[in-house]
Order: structure tokens, then sequence, then C-alpha cells
């Protein structure tokens, strides 16, 4: 496929972008006081990363994560496998909660939590420890133990996090699934990752109403082979929740009773710290797998770097810990710098349109890192809801999971920044393990819809085809060059689609599946994907997970699913269907949709469903998904007329061929 701007386009926001040349910069005030405020500072770093990356990382594990045994070896690469520090033992939850408090920091808050329902409550250090040990505890009563699966579907709770923290500990690996996918996907999920404990609870609490978790994870666990206990914490409440004698047992019976004073186990380096599935390119999500030390280094210093995190910060980051964004900057990255995170359960509008500001004013938070979809609502909705609340504590505005489009941008900075935010453009991925390529607040001049440059340790490359390196400012397929600690190490259970995904287009580079350019003040810019992922509302999926999921449908024949630009999701799902003879009417239309929430979640509920008697493909078959994407988004199709039912014509015109 080729890398040109137009490709882009369904990206939706990408022609706004390519004539931005606004230019903001830190104020004086924000510069004086930041961790990195030099751009000599800056460049220093990335110069000793990228030329002595040994030293470098040496220098920077020794400093910044505790080590019960140190490591010999900073990095062993041969693509695409990497080690890092290697021979050394430490542990992540050790490095999250223990070590603060044998540092004397054990009083300082480490979550502040509000539920949905106005509920709150907060947890120090010292209390997260006991609470982490707690369940830890029950984790070895319940059978599990190094190198087993935890999986992990649970509602925004403090609990989410010590579970996560909990498996660290021992040195169990979490998978957390979204609370918002389906049955079908956690069996999915808990069968290829043969996890051997589920955790889960009664209820999730959002926008007033109780969604039953624990029904959901019963279907799953009828179909999971491998999972022999459930682990249920009651959130919700109420006498209903089903509980299967031998395997299910309540969090208040088997961990709130435990002693609470099991140490950190002390772990190989390369110890797999968590799975988390994501769509790819084919139907199926990869279990993408994390280590220990280069994982925990990686998310604690790109944390610092980027969120420029000083001790009497309050930091909230509103993703869910069912994605990366929340493994990386709710738990292991701030709790690794002994932040103090604001945590919150609920929906953004419930019970009104203000709830983050109120949150943002009751908790006087200091850095909010947020997505650019839920930033598009808050303008939708209206900036009266913005104006009740005083704000002024902000200090720093983030963004991620897509490009934030510059009217969206220039909202954010003003209306929540009151003009003097710095906002960074957080661009990475569920496989780089934490931010790749950001401004640093209180350097980086930033232009809105660029996330600006690399980080140190990050050495981008913008490649064309058979990997040569291309004039930057027409744009490529953008891969990375060197290994950096947090890389993925690789997915598990298939070692043949981590070579052919990320490692076989150019040699020993990782290839990240964005277009980007570069401008000439060496400014990255992303373009979207190269394959068939979409990005809805910062969530990623991919097309064929959603066409197999339609297919799946006893009356589908054959479906093909495009993105097509959404104001609010950024993109939005537009599948195309062939029916065997059912009619086609409104039922069968909620039927369908009704059929992907089933099979895969919520989110993957396509937008808009359309009925054709045949899809376009080209001689050798596949799909010809550019003309879709441009019927989907209305554009005129080239030679070609642009309503629907001319697909049909279109594609016995390719059968003629
Ligand atoms: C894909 C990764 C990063 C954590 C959340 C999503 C897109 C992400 C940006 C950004 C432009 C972005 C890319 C990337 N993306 N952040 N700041 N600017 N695009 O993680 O689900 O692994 O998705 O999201 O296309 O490849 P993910």
């Amino acid at each position: 496929m080729s890398a040109t701007p137009a490709d882009a386009s369904q990206g939706g926001s990408i022609d706004h972008v390519l004539t931005e040349d606004r230019l903001f910069p830190p104020s004086a005030e924000f510069t004086k006081n930041a961790v990195i405020s030099t751009q000599d500072q800056y460049e220093q770093l990335y110069a000793a990363a990228r030329d002595t990356p040994d030293d470098f990382w040496r220098d920077q594990a020794n400093e910044h994560l505790h080590w019960f045994e140190p490591f010999s070896e900073v990095c062993q690469w041969e693509a695409p496998d990497a080690k890092w520090f290697v021979g050394g033992k430490t542990n992540a939850c050790y490095n999250c909660v223990d070590a603060h408090v044998e540092a004397g920091r054990g009083d300082k808050t480490a979550i502040i939590w509000e539920g949905e329902p106005g509920d709150k409550r907060t947890l120090s250090y010292r209390e997260l420890q006991t609470e982490v040990a707690k369940c830890a505890e029950a984790y070895q009563q319940l059978g599990v133990g190094l190198g087993d699966v935890v999986s992990i579907y649970m509602p925004m709770t403090p609990e989410l996090a010590i579970a996560m923290l909990a498996c660290a500990r021992i040195g169990a690996i979490h998978s957390v699934i979204f609370a918002g996918f389906s049955a079908e996907s956690i069996a999915d999920r808990n069968n290829d990752a043969s996890a051997k404990l589920m955790i889960t609870s009664d209820g999730l609490n959002r926008r007033g109403k109780v969604l039953p978790l624990k029904q959901t994870v019963d279907e799953a666990l009828d179909k999971s082979t491998t999972v022999e206990k459930c682990l249920v914490l009651r959130r919700t409440g109420g006498d209903d929740t089903p509980m299967t004698e031998g395997r299910d047992v309540w969090w208040h019976d088997v961990v709130d009773t435990q002693p609470g004073v099991l140490p950190a186990t002390p772990l190989e380096s390369e110890t797999p710290l968590f799975i988390l599935y994501t769509s790819g390119s084919t139907g199926k999500p990869k279990g993408i797998l994390h280590t220990t030390a280069g994982y925990n280094l990686w998310a604690r210093r790109t944390f610092e770097w980027v969120f420029d995190h000083r001790d009497d910060d309050i930091y909230w980051c509103t993703a869910d810990c069912g994605w990366i964004t929340g493994h990386s900057y709710i738990v292991y990255g701030p709790m690794t710098a002994g932040a103090t995170c604001l945590m919150y359960e609920g929906a953004p509008n419930h019970p009104a349109e203000d709830r983050f500001w109120d949150l943002v004013e009751k908790y006087k938070v200091t850095i909010l890192y947020t997505a650019p979809t839920a930033v598009r609502a808050f303008i939708k909705w209206g900036d009266e809801h913005v104006d009740k609340h005083d704000l002024s504590s902000l200090r720093l505005l983030g963004s991620v999971g897509e490009g934030i489009n510059p009217e969206a941008w220039m909202w954010y900075h003003e209306k929540i920044g009151g003009g003097k935010c710095p906002i960074v453009d957080t661009w990475w991925q569920t496989e780089t393990g934490g931010i790749m390529m950001s401004p640093l607040p209180g350097i980086t001049p930033t232009k809105p819809g660029s996330c600006t440059k690399p980080l140190p340790g990050v050495i981008p490359k913008i490649v064309d085809e058979i990997g040569n390196e291309v004039d930057s400012e027409h744009g490529g397929k953008l891969c990375i060059s060197q290994p950096w600690p947090g890389m993925l190490r690789g997915i598990w259970g298939d070692p043949k689609r981590f070579v052919d995904q990320y490692f076989s287009d150019v040699p020993g580079q990782y290839l990240t599946g964005d277009n980007a350019r570069r401008d000439s003040d060496g400014y990255y810019w992303i373009m979207g994907r190269i394959d068939d992922v979409i990005n809805v509302s910062g969530h990623r999926l991919s097309t064929i997970e959603v066409e197999s999921a339609l297919v799946s449908h006893p009356d589908v024949c054959e479906a093909a699913v495009v993105g097509r630009p959404d104001d609010l999701k950024g993109q939005a799902i537009a599948a195309f269907v062939t029916t065997t003879n059912r009619e086609v009417n409104d039922e069968f239309l909620k039927e369908l949709k009704q059929h992907v929430r089933k099979q895969i979640g919520a989110l993957a509920q396509p937008d808009d469903i359309r009925f054709t008697s045949a899809l376009p493909k080209t001689r050798s078959g596949k799909i010809m998904r550019r003309l879709l994407r441009d019927v989907a988004a209305g554009r005129e199709l080239a030679g070609d007329t642009s309503t629907l039912e001319d697909l049909a014509s279109i594609a016995s015109l390719q059968e003629k061929d």
C-alpha cells in the first residue's frame, strides 16, 4: 500500500493537520520549574541514548529501579528478540509500592478514588502495600504462582490496580480485559492465554445503571477450559450474584482476611509481567507480551519526562486499566514514580456532563491525561459545563489514542488549560509499552496535531515500500530502528506472527503500522494506519475482526468493514453486507448490530450497516476497501458513480475482467 497523504484521509482530520503551522511555546513560568528545562538537556539525553545506549540505560536502570540482584548485561538484541538488564532481579510491584514505604514515603497518597455513585476512598502507599500483599496471599491460596495467567475483568476500582500489582508481586502474569468486551471475547482471551484464575466483580456502575459483569463472566467461563477459580469483588451489591460452588469465591472472604505481609518476590528482569490483547490486521486479537524490568523502567521514565512529574502533583489519567494507557500511566509509570493518582470509575456525563470538571476542581488535579474523542464530546456538550468549575489547579494537559485535530487541540488549550497549560500529544502503541514521541512540556514548542519529537531512546525512521529511508516530508511507513526497554517481547503463543507483523518488512527494525511524515523542523505527524486497523474513539479494532463477527450470523454471506471519518469518534465503523435470502429491514439491522456486540463487545458495534447484492473485489478476490472507504465517507468515486447500488455493478464489472 502506498504511503501518500491521501491514504491518511481515512483518519479524518488530516487535511487540517497538513496546513497547520501555529506554534505554541511553553510559558517562561512553566519552563523555569520544569524537570527538563533546556533544549540542551534534551539533546544530551537524546544523543546519549542513541550513541551509547548501554551506558545510558545502565545508569537509568540503576538509578530508577530497585534491584534485588544487579544485572550483568544491559541489552541483548538479536531482532526480534530483546533481553534487557540480563542477570538482574527486580519486582515491578516492589518498585510501585514497597520502594516508597521503604524510603519513608509510605504516608503519601497513592490513589484517590471516586466511584460513579460518588463514593470515595484514598489509599496511601503503605495501605496499598498491605492490600496488594493480601491479594497476593489470596492468589497463593487459590493455587496461583509464578508464570500463571490471571484474567482480570473489573470496573475501575482500586481493587483492579491492586489485582494487577498483586500479580506482579508474585510473578503471575495479568491479562486485563476491558469490562466492555463480550463473553465470547473473554473466553477467547482466557483460552489463548491458558488463564488459571479469573477476577471480576458482581456488577459495574455505568451511567446510573448496574451492568451484571459476573453473569457475563459465567457465560465466558462455560467456554474457558483452563480457568480453575473465579474471584469476585462485591462492588454493586444485591443478593442475586450467581456463585458456582467450588469455583467462585468472594474477595471479602479470601482477600480481606489475609495478613497482608507477603513480600515481593525477586524476579528475573525478563519475567513476563502482563499480556494485553489488542487488535491486529487479522481477525484474531493478539496477546502483546511485556516483561518486568525494561517495561517498568520505560513506563517510569516516560511518565516523568512527559508529565514533568513533581512530588505535589495530583495526576489524573482518565483511561481504563483495560487498555495499555491504564497499565502504563495509571499503574506502573506513575506509581513507580511515587505519584498521587486520581482514579474515577464511571462515565464522564454522569450524573451530568460536568463530572470531569467537578473532579478536577474537587481534587485540585494538576495534570490531566485524556483522549481526543473525549475532548470532542466535551466540545459538543457545551462550554457551560466547563464554565461552572474552577480549573485553575491544572498545569499540564495530555492527549492519547489518536491524533488530536487542531480544533479540539485549541479548545482543550484555551477552555480547559486557560491558555497556560502545555499540551503533550503522546504517540505510542500497546506494543511500545510507553510513550515514544511527545513534546517535553518545559521545552517543546507545540504544533496542534503533531506529536513533535521522539523521546530519548527512540530512533524513528520513515521508509518506503522496500524499506529505504524516504524524503521524510512526503511521508512513509514509520519504523523504530533501535530496541528500547519498553518494547513488546512477543505475541503470546505466536512467535511467527510476532516476526511477520513487526520485523519482516524492514529487517531488524520495528514496524509500527502507522504512516508518518517529518516536517522541516523535525516534527513528526502521524498520518493513520497502513493496515486494516481502525481507530474508534481511541480504541483499536481490526476491520477483519468485525467482518468475522458479522459473517458468523447465519443470514450473512459476506461482509466488508471499513472506517469512515466521524466528528466524535475519529472513525466510525461502516459495514457492507450481503445476505442470504433474508428480507432486509430494521429488525434485521438491529439484530446484526446486537450480534456484533455479543461476539466482540459494544465498542465494535457497526455505526452503519449497508446491504448490497455483491461486494466489489479485485480479480484476485480481495475486497476493494479503498473504494468502500470512499463510499462510506460519501466521497466521489473516481471514474465511478458513488451510490451504493452501484457497488453491485462495480462488482459485476470486476468479475467480467
Ligand atoms: C495506535 C495505537 C497509545 C495508547 C492508546 C492506543 C494511534 C495513538 C496517537 C497520537 C496519532 C495515535 C496510532 C497507533 N495513536 N496515539 N498521539 N497521534 N495517532 O494504543 O490501541 O495500541 O493504538 O493508535 O495509530 O498505532 P493502541
